[in-house]
């Protein structure tokens, strides 16, 4: 089939190269040139395993080209997926603004029978909104057709080929078989419901994901006061299949472009008519207080942070992505530095952009490895889960540091590992392996 995706961000690449992998003609349409002409010559914006090559293999073989023009692309397509951003106003609401721009120009450019489909996350209603500008616009026959996008940043392109479930928001029965048909390839998973409960599932997914790991996160603070381990916790509540075993992994909380603004969108919706969501508003609290657990931690160990040199490992909101987006690091570094330590912060691959997001830079030390980070700090805060980091040898970290405080955000140490140390360690709803070190209950001077 003949498919069109507009706004080549995470959602509309990623989708659009993985349907031209399995054999679609697709084009990607964006109004930045300069985005287009380096996607053109294979310059992939983003950090995503597996992208580059798909590109390259797709373009190569005519399956895949990007393009600013839109009107001609819509001219020429069966299908037209809107996968432009849907950033959060200053109330919490989405900004439809691009999508309802896009609409318009859809229906501008129509030249007979579209399914247009929306892959942006939109609150309720906003389909039905997008079918009235349309059709307000243009004479010919079209269905809107909400199909949400559970993608995860990292594993994006793995996500969007092997989807545990493709919802299709129709009430179009010609829309909805031409759309089972598509996605055939990728799943056997395909749910047709209407366009309201589509865009439902979507907000709502999300917002219990989000619960799961804010539950998790005040278990583990719990368990740090009561003796008990929130790993072993988690896991045994994982085997209820009821429950599951998945994101079940305490932290320093959730960040990211998804979660925080997914959530209070739709405490926002639920607002507007006229429900408190006091559920969700908890577990978005519970979230933005949990990464100052590391501040709480670093103040235990070391006092007064005034002077004090405090190495970052990880300034990505999660590994295997250079996005920084609402990062738990950027509000950590920014506290770090009003206490008046002195911050090194490290990276595997996120640096550059958190240092453009990032206000009063001067006054961070940017390292190039993790070792050098390290090096004369009086405490080490391990902030992303990276693999590099899980497998760096203690002993050597442990000899590097002026003072031996290490603070896993992630929980990524184990006992055998910290074993041979003699580290201050702390960690996340795990107060038995923090107890092992000879000096948990000291504030150190210097
Ligand atoms: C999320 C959803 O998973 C995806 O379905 C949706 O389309 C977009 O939002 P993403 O933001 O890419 O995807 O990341 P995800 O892997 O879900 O992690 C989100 C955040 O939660 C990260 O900061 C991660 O560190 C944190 N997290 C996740 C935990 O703290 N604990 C967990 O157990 C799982």
């Amino acid at each position: 089939m003949k498919l069109t995706f507009i706004g080549t961000g995470y959602v509309g690449l990623v989708s659009g190269v993985c349907f031209s992998e399995i054999g679609n003609q697709v084009t990607c349409v964006d109004k930045d040139l300069d985005k287009v002409e380096r996607l053109k010559k294979g310059e992939v914006p983003i950090y995503e395993p597996g992208l580059q090559e798909l590109i390259e293999k797709n373009t190569k073989l005519g399956n895949l080209e990007f393009t600013s023009d839109l009107t001609a692309s819509v001219r020429e397509a069966d299908i037209v997926f809107i996968c432009v951003g849907t950033p959060s106003l200053p109330s919490g609401e989405a900004n439809l603004e691009y999508v309802e721009q896009v609409a318009q120009d859809i229906a501008l450019a129509m030249n007979g029978y579209k399914i247009v489909i929306t892959k942006s996350t939109v609150p309720v209603g906003t389909n039905d909104k997008i079918k009235q500008i349309i059709s307000q616009l243009s004479p010919h026959n079209f269905d809107v057709v909400s199909i949400p996008e559970f993608l995860r940043e990292g594993s994006a392109v793995k996500d969007t080929l092997n989807p545990d479930r493709i919802i299709i928001g129709t009430s179009s029965e010609r829309a909805a078989a031409t759309l089972t048909e598509l996605h055939k390839p990728l799943t056997d998973e395909i749910m047709v419901t209407e366009v309201r409960s589509a865009e439902m599932i979507k907000y709502a997914s999300n917002a219990f994901l989000a619960t799961k790991i804010s539950f998790i996160n005040e278990i583990a603070n719990i368990c740090e006061k009561v003796g008990a381990d929130v790993t072993n916790v988690a896991k045994g509540m994982g085997y209820d299949k009821r429950i599951g075993s998945s994101f079940l992994q305490a932290g320093i909380g959730y960040g990211g472009s998804c979660f925080p603004k997914d959530t209070h969108a739709l405490i926002q919706i639920a607002g507007n008519v006229d429900y408190e969501f006091k559920l969700l508003k908890s577990v978005v609290e519970v979230n933005n207080d949990q990464r100052f657990n590391i501040i709480a931690k670093l103040n235990h160990s070391l006092g007064d942070l005034q002077g004090k040199t405090v190495g970052i490992w990880g300034l990505a909101f999660k590994p295997n992505t250079d996005d920084v987006r609402e990062a738990p690091a950027l509000d950590i570094i920014k506290t770090l530095l009003e206490q008046g330590a002195v911050v090194k912060a490290y990276d595997p691959i996120a640096t550059d952009n958190f240092r453009r997001f990032f206000r009063g830079e001067a006054d961070v030390q940017w390292c190039d490895s993790a070792m050098e980070t390290a090096e004369s700090c009086d405490a080490l805060c391990l902030l992303t889960d990276w693999s590099e980091f899980k497998e760096v040898d203690l002993q050597q970290l442990n000899g590097v540091m002026k003072q031996p405080v290490l603070i896993d955000g992630r929980n990524v140490y184990s006992r055998e590992q910290l074993a041979e140390t003699t580290f201050q360690y702390y960690s996340i709803g795990r107060p038995e392996l923090e107890s092992l070190s000879p000096f948990r209950n000291s504030v150190a001077s210097d």
